[in-house]
């Protein structure tokens, strides 16, 4: 790469700022198309799969870096009753939300315990699994938990073995109920505490934090800025710890979607006029809100040896086409793929604390990574960016000068600790200019190894199931000074020594 002159100005990763691996995390439950068709098609499926499981999603989730998996929800969760997914004969249940599916009064359960976890394990993804504090008990999640980890003396332990897995499945992290759906029910933190007479229950054994499972970690509830509900999460936290005397939460939760679903000044998915582009992108400011209202309440309601971090545990666009009808499924273009990449730039600057933030959902609904249909399937501008930004996983922020001019846009840099990479990801947001960038002296001596970019000429156009590749990532130039991205673009350069 072509930079300024050599100089002995130093430059150090802040170890601080670890950039976790559950940051590249993902959410899918049984709204609309996700699981079915989305993730599963069955054995006996034309469509190419592995136990089930379509193939094309595999080694999708695969080249994307995805790292975890949330399942089974989201408002799924608290209807859920993991019986009816384990075993040979799986029934059908009514449900009766309309959310995603209007088609149909019953929830099918073909895909459960063994198949999520077999697809996380396909993957290389964690399983995040969601537990019922809604209209499921503290017994429920107990014996759920013992399908999940027991060993074949206990009676879900060995009801496991029977199903063909005798080897404990290790699923170690727990949401203990789903943001949304209590808060709807519940707008004080002492009428949730009524709603789900067995919160406490079921969050009591992590709140002793037994050392013979010395890896389980749960997600608490917390509550997004947009539901306006102060003082929300500072009481259910005081619930769980008694006042601080127990320990609390690992992570608390925040679900936050921006678009024109919930505000209509940012125009539809693939319909909007610059105006509503910009507003668009200029939300995201409510998500560094969002994490800089909970660092602050985590700072005074837990105690610092709980070490509580945040899980942004749905994130992503919600476009006005994602309704009932369209069983939640909207389109995508180059806003959506400015948008992910200026939203992962957020939870990076504060790896600090936030420690995962799943895109939602994975497969067909909202700001998804795949869109499907039987034996079709394509990549969405989303799943492009996570594919480039997964350099930055394990890596270190690195507060590195890179000054963009012209066009407005940003940079994000990360390190490897002993400098040996960086990464560095930017994004041009300006709809017509394009955006120059001026490179720190300190990154004299690196050479570009790897850079792409995602760009389109139409900043409207979408990739669709008759146009899949109009948004992909595609090679880039090297990294060096007064090197321009195009209106509207996303790029990654990976440097080494
Ligand atoms: O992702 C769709 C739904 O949005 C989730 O189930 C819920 O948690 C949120 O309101």
């Amino acid at each position: 790469m072509s930079t300024k002159s050599q100089s002995k100005a130093e430059i150090k990763p802040l170890l601080t700022h670890k950039i976790g691996r559950g940051i590249h995390a993902a959410f899918g439950e049984f709204f609309g198309r996700v699981i079915y068709d989305g993730i599963w098609v069955g054995c006996d499926s034309d469509i190419e799969n592995i136990r089930g499981i379509r193939r094309d999603v595999i080694d999708g989730c695969a080249d994307a870096g995805i790292t975890a998996f949330r399942w089974p929800g989201g408002c799924c969760a608290d209807h859920y009753h993991w019986k009816d997914g384990v075993g040979k004969k799986r029934y059908d249940r009514i449900h009766f939300a309309s959310n995603g599916d209007k088609s149909t009064k019953n929830r099918r359960n073909d895909f459960g315990t063994d198949e999520c976890v077999d697809f996380c394990r396909l993957c290389g993804m964690e399983p995040v699994f969601t537990a019922n504090a809604a209209t499921g008990s503290a017994e429920e999640f107990y014996d759920w938990f013992e399908y999940c980890n027991g060993d074949t003396n206990t009676r879900y332990g060995s009801m496991r073995a029977e199903n063909g897995h005798e080897a404990p499945f290790n699923v170690m992290k727990w949401g203990i109920g789903n943001t949304d759906e209590n808060v709807w029910h519940a707008s004080l933190p002492s009428d949730f505490v009524t709603y789900s007479r067995d919160y406490l229950k079921m969050t009591a054994p992590f709140t002793q934090r037994s050392a013979l499972w010395p890896e389980l970690r749960f997600i608490g509830l917390g509550v997004s800025i947009r539901h306006n509900l102060p003082g929300w999460t500072e009481g259910s936290l005081d619930y769980i710890t008694n006042g601080g005397r127990r320990m609390g939460p690992d992570f608390l939760s925040i679900h936050h979607y921006l678009g024109g679903m919930k505000d209509r000044k940012c125009g539809g998915g693939a319909d909007y006029t610059d105006e509503e582009y910009e507003y668009t992108l200029d939300s995201l400011v409510k998500y560094q809100q969002d994490i800089d209202t909970h660092r602050k309440i985590i700072a005074e309601h837990t105690h610092p040896a709980n070490n509580t971090k945040i899980a942004v545990d749905e994130w992503g666009l919600w476009h006005p086409e994602a309704d009932d009808r369209n069983q939640l499924r909207q389109p995508q273009t180059m806003r959506d793929a400015v948008f992910a990449g200026l939203a992962l730039h957020i939870f990076y600057r504060n790896s600090d604390i936030v420690a995962y933030a799943m895109e939602t959902q994975l497969s067909n609904l909202l700001q998804s990574l795949f869109e499907t249909r039987g034996g079709e399937f394509y990549k969405t501008p989303t799943f492009y960016i996570m594919k480039m930004y997964r350099d930055h996983l394990e890596q270190y922020m690195l507060p590195a000068d890179i000054i963009c001019e012209g066009g407005a846009g940003e940079c994000f840099a990360s390190a490897a600790k002993d400098m040996s990479k960086i990464t560095v990801t930017c994004v041009c947001r300006d709809l017509y200019k394009s955006m120059r960038l001026r490179i720190p002296d300190e990154f004299a001596g690196f050479r570009t190894v790897k850079s792409d970019i995602v760009s389109c000429s139409d900043v409207r156009a979408q990739n669709t199931f008759d146009t899949p590749d109009m948004i992909k990532s595609a090679p880039f130039v090297p990294l060096s000074d007064n090197i321009e991205l195009p209106p509207f673009s996303v790029a990654r350069f990976v440097l080494e020594k």
